[in-house]
């Protein structure tokens, strides 16, 4: 019973919260084709009307009017990014940077994540932020910024792209300097839409000025939900799946790369690209997988990829090593822990060993009565398709976090999966 036909994955995740939180900076009125309407966007959105944005359904799409940085509410108006990391940290560099005093606040996974690696180079640019004991929640009083050279510690789309928002309201030049390249969407964004940001190797350097949005922008697939009807074909025989208007750029592909090194047959076709690369991307089982190494440069490009990886990582003939994987711990749950666990309770050998992850294959999974996503949507997907390749059926706790990312995720593992 294997995975077949082609599908076409819900809109980019990190993409659409960018396309919804630029436009509380930018001028001008564009017509977003293709925008995620998972419940994380949902959130951006919400704040994006809170804080008195336009956003209407048209056919086709959505009409999003740029408040031009001129965002309203009344003081410490709470903004609930519910379980979305991403909204919160873009949030903190854009209120920072404008008149106005504003509470961040999530849910409970969202409140134990780590916010001071983004309040801590905003204060130096002169933000006023205070966090509680380090985490949500969170609140920024506006301020005027000055733009800094600031090294980042952590790889982070998030926390480099909250300073380059903040950057962009800020008097003079932001530096930012990556410690490994992360995704670049708020970089091509803010090219894309007339500002100014210089990449060279892991520098980037921003020159403030407004943005303006485009009159039409189409939301490509997004990757990270394709990935796990594309692993799973690698791994299940007689698989072969083809994903459609997906995002393909280098950042977010790195998935895509390990399993065709583990050797899964993989092919892409670009079909445009700007102001991203996207195309079409087919995975087709290619015979028992084996193990490979994926070293910490290769991390931020297949961050969210690793529990789906992992499990194909259980399939395959070997000792897998995932280097230096920590930033799995403060994702929305200590994905790290639950990787291992939720793993081991199938049977496969999953090992932490400092900050890397150890998976041993192949496995043949036994069933325990029942496994627990601890609510986390990208576990509770990749324990479907462990089911799937185990041929069986019992339940996942947790299951009904999936739409967080991917809304239609069942309905097309219904359509792709031939019983
Ligand atoms: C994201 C960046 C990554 C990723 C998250 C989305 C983004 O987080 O895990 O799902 O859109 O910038 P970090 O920046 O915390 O690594």
């Amino acid at each position: 019973m294997p995975f077949l036909g082609q599908f076409a994955p819900p809109g980019d995740k990190s993409i659409s919260h960018r396309l919804v939180l630029m436009s509380l900076l930018a001028e001008g009125r564009m017509h977003v084709a293709g925008l995620s309407v998972c419940e994380d966007v949902n959130a951006s959105l919400d704040i994006f009307r809170a804080l008195g944005g336009s956003a209407s359904p048209e056919a086709d799409g959505l009409s999003v009017v740029g408040l031009g940085g001129r965002w309203r509410g009344p003081d410490n108006l709470v903004l609930d990014c519910r379980n979305s990391g991403t909204t919160f940290r873009l949030l903190m560099g854009l209120l920072a940077s404008r008149p106005g005093r504003f509470v961040l606040d999530g849910d409970s996974q969202l409140r134990r994540r780590p916010m001071e690696r983004v309040a801590e180079p905003l204060r130096l640019m002169g933000a006023s932020v205070e966090t509680q004991n380090g985490k949500p929640p969170v609140s920024v009083v506006g301020q005027a910024l000055t733009g800094i050279v600031h090294q980042l510690t952590d790889a982070s789309a998030q926390l480099k792209g909250a300073l380059l928002l903040a950057g962009l309201s800020a008097a003079g030049r932001t530096v930012v300097v990556e410690p490994a390249k992360t995704r670049d969407h708020t970089e091509r964004l803010i090219n894309h839409w007339g500002g100014q940001v210089a990449v060279d190797g892991l520098r980037l350097t921003l020159t403030p000025g407004p943005l303006t949005l485009p009159p039409f922008f189409a939301a490509p697939g997004d990757p990270s939900s394709a990935a796990f009807f594309l692993a799973a074909a690698a791994m299940i025989p007689g698989s072969r799946v083809t994903a459609v208007n997906v995002l393909l750029s280098h950042g977010r592909t790195g998935f895509l790369r390990v399993l065709d090194r583990m050797g899964a047959k993989v092919s892409m076709t670009l079909t445009s690209d700007t102001p991203e690369p996207v195309g079409e991307v087919a995975v087709a089982y290619d015979g028992p997988l084996s193990a490979v190494e994926v070293s910490a440069s290769e991390v931020p490009s297949l961050i969210d990829e690793i529990p789906i990886l992992a499990l194909a990582a259980t399939q395959a003939q070997g000792v897998t090593i995932f280097r230096q994987v920590d930033e799995l711990r403060i994702k929305e749950t200590d994905r790290l822990m639950s990787i291992r666990h939720q793993l081991g309770a199938l049977g496969a050998r999953a090992a932490v060993e400092g900050d890397d992850l150890i998976v041993e294959g192949p496995t043949s999974f036994i069933l325990p009565d029942s496994l627990d996503s601890g609510h986390d949507h990208r576990l509770a997907m990749t324990l479907t398709m462990a089911l799937k390749a185990a041929k069986a059926s019992i339940p996942v706790l947790g299951r009904e976090s999936i739409p967080v990312s991917y809304p239609n995720f069942d309905q097309h593992l219904s359509e792709l999966w031939q019983d």
